[in-house]
């Protein structure tokens, strides 16, 4: 059983999706650690609910980004973690945390990358104008939203969207990608070589 570690600053809803898939046994790992780096974050009483082990880690209480991942890393080792999995975590991580966890990071993203990386990637899409918009599950590297993608699902932009029903959408998506996803990664069906990250059947 691979252990999972969920990283996630807010409402938690695709930290939600994943433990409901392990309940149901749609994703063959264990959540076996959740991690905030804020107080107030939702996700972390959601953990907490199903028992799960939750921990809030301030960044003010290091000194900077590195010394703040080193207390992550340091903890996720301790949890034997064997993957972890950014669930709007609004931070970028050091190349110190990419390097300890090469390609078992993973982070879900909402457009379809290369498109609209970084902030409000639902809003720049609207914004923006396009007809087809989505989201994305990739592996983390150190740049902004620019590792392997792993799978990504399309949503379209009908005539009378928002940017608040749109994401609605894009998250019912997101709910879906992630958990196959991560039980793709469990079952040791991800390749990656190079930029392409290839599905074994
Ligand atoms: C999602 O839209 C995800 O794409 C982005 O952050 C948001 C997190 O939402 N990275 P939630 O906290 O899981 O509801």
């Amino acid at each position: 059983m691979k252990r999972i570690a969920v990283l996630a600053s807010g409402r938690g809803t695709n930290l939600e999706a994943i433990l409901e898939a392990v309940e149901r046994g749609s994703i063959a790992g264990e959540v076996a650690l959740v991690i905030s780096d804020q107080a107030a974050a939702q996700a972390l009483q959601r953990a907490g609910k199903r028992g799960v082990k939750a921990l809030f880690i301030n960044p003010r209480d290091y000194g900077g980004r590195e010394q703040y991942d080193r207390a992550i890393v340091d903890q996720l080792k301790e949890d034997r973690i064997d993957l972890v999995a950014l669930a709007g975590f609004m931070r970028l991580l050091s190349a110190y945390f990419v390097n300890a966890y090469p390609m078992q990071i993973m982070n879900i993203h909402p457009s379809l990358l290369p498109a609209f990386p970084g902030l409000d990637g639902v809003e720049q899409a609207f914004d923006y104008g396009v007809k087809v918009t989505g989201c994305t599950v990739h592996f983390v590297d150190e740049g902004l939203d620019t590792g392997p993608v792993i799978l990504q699902e399309a949503v379209p932009v009908i005539q009378h969207d928002t940017v608040e029903t749109l994401h609605q959408r894009i998250h019912a998506s997101e709910h879906r990608l992630y958990p196959t996803a991560i039980d793709l990664f469990c079952r040791e069906k991800l390749k990656v070589e190079g930029r392409r990250c290839k599905i074994i059947d």
